[in-house]
C-alpha cells in the first residue's frame, strides 16, 4: 500500500457541483479530498442534481448535501453565509457556463450563486461545457472578468466531449483539481521560475494595537503593495509566506498566509516562518502599543477627561531580523514610507535597521500612493540610489522580484 499523505488535513473546502455531465467526476474529487484529509461541505445545484443525486453525494462524502437557498433545515443548520465563510477555499466543479456567467455578473438567485457572492475566500473553478459554449464571446468575456476578480481556474482540458465534439471544454481530471487545491491551500507555488526552491517571507498591511476590546491604534495601509510582492514571488516559483495584518483584500494565490493583528504577533510569526532566503518587510507596523490594554470597553463618562494612554514601543521586526547573527535571510528589504525628504530618511533607515535595501516611497498628501494602485519607488542600498518611474503596485512588485531574484545566491533554504 502506498503512503497516504494527509496533505489537506485541517483544510476546509466548499464544493459546488454544477449541472453538467462532468458532475460524476466530482464524486471522484470528493474521494480525493477526503483521502488527503480535507473536510468539506457540498452544495449541489438544481441542474447538478439532474446528473448526480444528493443521496450519492452524501453517501460518498458522509456529509449532508446542501441544495436549497430557501430550505429551513439547511439554513437553520448552516446558513449560506456561514457555509461560504466556513471554507478555506470554494471549489466549483463542474463550473458550467451558467455558473460562470452568474459569478461574473454577481447574480445570486440560488444557493450556489448566493454562497459564491457571500464568500470572502478564494474561489477555484473547473469549467466544463461544450467547446462552442466555452469559446463563445460571452463566456470569454465572463472568464476575463472572473480572472480580473481573482477567481482561479483549473482546466478546461482539450479532448473528446460527451456531445461528440472535440476541443477545450472538458473538466480537468479530479486528481489534477485536487493537486491544485493542495497547492493553493498549502501555499505551494503553482509555477516554476527564477525563485523555485527559494523561500520568500513578506510582511504586509497594518498592525492593530488594541486599546480595549473595541478600539485600536493603527497605521494606514491597504496591504496592496505587500500582497502584490507576495503574489509576484509565487509567480516566480518561490515558496512564499505572507504575514499580513488586518486588510480587506483577498489572500494571494499559491501563498501561505498567516493573519495577525499586532506587531508582537507579526514578529512571532516571522520568526516561526524562518529560515527564508529573501525577506521583504512591507508592513506598516505601529510603532507603539498601549501598555495595559483594558479588558472591557473604556466608558465615556460625561465631564470626565479622556483616558490618558500610556504607550510602549513595539519591537522593530525589520531591525530584529536584519540584525540576526545566525540564520539571517540572505537578503533583507525594508520599506520606508515618508512624507518629505524621502531619500535622506531612507538612507538613515538603511543604517539604523541594518537591512540590505530600503525601498523608499513618498506617501505625502496628494501623491495618491496611500491606498492607491500606483507607486514611485527608490531603491536605496550601499551601492547607491536607483529611482524607478511611477508604476502600478503590481509592476513594482514584479520588478522588485525580478531584480532581487538575480542577486540571490543560487542555493536556497527550501
Ligand atoms: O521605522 P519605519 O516604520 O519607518 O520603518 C519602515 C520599515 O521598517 C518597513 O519595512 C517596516 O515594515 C519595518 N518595520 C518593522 N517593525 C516596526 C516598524 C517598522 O518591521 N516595528
Amino acid at each position: 500500500m502506498g503512503l497516504l499523505l494527509m496533505t489537506l488535513s485541517g483544510k476546509r473546502v466548499l464544493l459546488i457541483i454544477g449541472g453538467g455531465i462532468a458532475a460524476y467526476k466530482s464524486l471522484e474529487l470528493i474521494r480525493e479530498i477526503k483521502k488527503r484529509g480535507g473536510s468539506f461541505r457540498v452544495i449541489l445545484t438544481k441542474a447538478g442534481a439532474e446528473f448526480v443525486t444528493p443521496l450519492s453525494v452524501s453517501s460518498l462524502s458522509g456529509e449532508k448535501v446542501y441544495t436549497d437557498l430557501f430550505s429551513l433545515t439547511d439554513e437553520a443548520e448552516m446558513g449560506h453565509i456561514e457555509l461560504s465563510r466556513w471554507a478555506n477555499l470554494v471549489v466549483v466543479a463542474p463550473a458550467t457556463a451558467d455558473l460562470l456567467a452568474k459569478l461574473a455578473q454577481g447574480l445570486s438567485n440560488d444557493l450556489a450563486s448566493t454562497a459564491l457572492l457571500a464568500t470572502d475566500k478564494r474561489v477555484l473553478v473547473a469549467p466544463a461545457m461544450n467547446v462552442r459554449m466555452w469559446t463563445h464571446a460571452a463566456t470569454t468575456r465572463n472568464v476575463a472578468q472572473l480572472q480580473k476578480d481573482g477567481v482561479l481556474f483549473v482546466g478546461p482540458d482539450d479532448g473528446e466531449m460527451a456531445c461528440g465534439e472535440y476541443g477545450p471544454g472538458r473538466m480537468a481530471e479530479p486528481l489534477a483539481i485536487a493537486d491544485v487545491i493542495e497547492k493553493i491551500l498549502g501555499g505551494k507555488s503553482l509555477r516554476k521560475g527564477p525563485l523555485s526552491g527559494k523561500h520568500v517571507l513578506v510582511t504586509s498591511g497594518p498592525t492593530h494595537e488594541p486599546i480595549d476590546p473595541v478600539r485600536y491604534i493603527a497605521n494606514r495601509s491597504s496591504g496592496k503593495q505587500g500582497h502584490a510582492i507576495a503574489a509576484a514571488a509565487a509567480e516566480a516559483g518561490a515558496e512564499v509566506t505572507l504575514i499580513s495584518g488586518p486588510v480587506s483584500i483577498p489572500d494571494p494565490v499559491g501563498v501561505k498566509v498567516i493573519h495577525v493583528e499586532t506587531a508582537a504577533a507579526m514578529l512571532a510569526s516571522v520568526q516561526k516562518a524562518l529560515p527564508a532566503d529573501l525577506a521583504i518587510f512591507c508592513a506598516a507596523v505601529a510603532d507603539w502599543r498601549v501598555k495595559s490594554v483594558a479588558g472591557e470597553k473604556i466608558k465615556k463618562t460625561k465631564g470626565a477627561p479622556p483616558p490618558a494612554l500610556a504607550l510602549e514601543a513595539n519591537p522593530d521586526i525589520l531591525a530584529t531580523i536584519a540584525g540576526m547573527k545566525k540564520g539571517r535571510p540572505s537578503l533583507v528589504l525594508g520599506f520606508a514610507a515618508e512624507t518629505y525628504d524621502v531619500l535622506t530618511h531612507a538612507k538613515s533607515k538603511l543604517a539604523t535597521k541594518g537591512c540590505d535595501v530600503i525601498v523608499a516611497n513618498d506617501v505625502g498628501a496628494g501623491t495618491g500612493v496611500m491606498g492607491g494602485d500606483k507607486n514611485t519607488v527608490h531603491l536605496v542600498s550601499k551601492q547607491g540610489v536607483e529611482t524607478w518611474p511611477t508604476l502600478s503596485k503590481t509592476e513594482v512588485a514584479g520588478r522588485l522580484i525580478a531584480h532581487f531574484s538575480k542577486i540571490l545566491p543560487k542555493k536556497g533554504t527550501k
